[in-house]
């Protein structure tokens, strides 16, 4: 057995692998875009990057995988990935090869690969929350908000409460006049009432068909554009987009919503009434600080550019950040067509990018 390097030396390096994972689910994706075939872009993303992990000499384990929707052909819970050659380190992972896959297909705007990775850490426990509900209720904001609710003590923002109270305590925060404020939704009927809520206020609503990720870390990205990300989505996706707002100083709320009663009981009878009730912040969905999050854009968001192709050259736009130093990065790489390979899984060698 080899001497372990401290976990503090080692994120540092293995981030960029991780990246590389995410970079190389991205390119793999790319003939898939726009081709009508969600399931055949999910797998491309998924054997890029099991093929990057079959690299790493890590003990990877999936605790939080895609939901299990539609056969996606994705990557599960408890997945293990990495060489897990004896002695290596442990990492628990939380993967969406890509958010946004019905974008993808549909060549629409707002799809991502991202993964967030935690390494143990003491009296932490897990750090990446297995939610058991398929959806979550959502609020994400900014830094700027967080600061301003520190700094008065007196206005709360609470999930709880309705949005009519939410938007005017946000548009102090952000010293903006409401109307300015703009505000994400995922375009679903059951938003119906919550989008018609928004409106009254005047706030401005920016409709999005998927890909709730990126909404929710965009109010904390200076510049995205977007203040405020509300509305019921996906659970791990609530868990990767908390990692990385651990890392940039925003925060979101989110509370469990069974899809109906069935879901309901069954929560229940797992042992989760109590959570049930509970308001989750960023910090209890991703805890601690070894939390390492990065993201591939595929095509464009309010996070981060899609791929571009410029004659043999493929450029990507990645997000690369920490939880403990709170460096952001955001690399925008070229690869050449001519030279580039991308390790899959599914050839179990360097293959060329189709
Ligand atoms: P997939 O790309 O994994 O299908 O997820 C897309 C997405 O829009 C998520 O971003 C969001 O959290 C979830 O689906 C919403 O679920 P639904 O489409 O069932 O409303």
């Amino acid at each position: 057995m080899r001497s372990q390097q401290p976990y503090e030396d080692l994120e540092r390096i293995i981030e960029f692998d991780f990246l590389r994972a995410t970079e190389a689910a991205a390119l793999n994706t790319l003939e898939w875009l726009g081709r009508g075939e969600k399931e055949m872009a999910d797998a491309a993303a998924c054997d890029a990057i099991r093929g990057m992990f079959d690299l790493m000499n890590i003990c990877g384990e999936v605790v939080i995988g895609e939901g299990i929707k539609d056969n996606a052909p994705g990557i599960f819970k408890g997945e293990h990935l990495g060489t897990w050659i004896p002695g290596s380190h442990k990492f628990d992972l939380a993967l969406d090869p890509i958010d946004g896959t019905t974008n993808v297909a549909k060549g629409l705007p707002g799809s991502i690969c991202c993964l967030a990775a935690a390494s143990p850490e003491l009296h932490i426990g897990p750090s990446l929350k297995d939610v058991p509900t398929f959806y979550m209720m959502k609020l994400a904001y900014g830094a700027k908000v967080v600061r301003y609710m520190q700094r008065t003590g007196i206005e709360i923002l609470s999930i709880r409460n309705p949005i009519e109270e939410i938007i005017p305590i946000v548009a102090k925060a952000l010293r903006k006049r409401i109307r300015d404020l703009s505000v994400v939704v995922l375009d679903r009927p059951r938003h119906h009432k919550l989008v018609e809520a928004i409106r009254s206020t005047q706030a401005m609503v920016r409709m999005i068909s998927d890909g709730d990720i990126t909404a929710a870390i965009a109010p904390s990205i200076p510049e995205s554009g977007v203040d405020l990300y509300v509305g019921i989505g996906g659970a791990p996706e609530a868990v990767l987009a908390a990692a990385a707002i651990r890392c940039l100083g925003g925060d979101i709320q989110a509370k469990m919503w069974p899809r109906d009663d069935e879901e309901l009981k069954q929560v229940i009878e797992q042992g989760f009434a109590e959570e049930l009730q509970r308001v989750f912040h960023a910090a209890d969905l991703a805890k601690g600080n070894n939390i390492i999050f990065c993201a591939t854009g595929v095509s464009d968001s309010p996070l981060l550019r899609g791929v571009r192709v410029r004659g043999h050259t493929a450029v990507t736009h990645s997000i690369l950040m920490r939880a403990r130093s709170r460096t952001v990065r955001m690399i925008e790489a070229y690869h050449d067509l001519a030279h580039k390979t991308i390790r899959l899984r599914s050839t179990k060698r360097e293959t060329p990018i189709a």
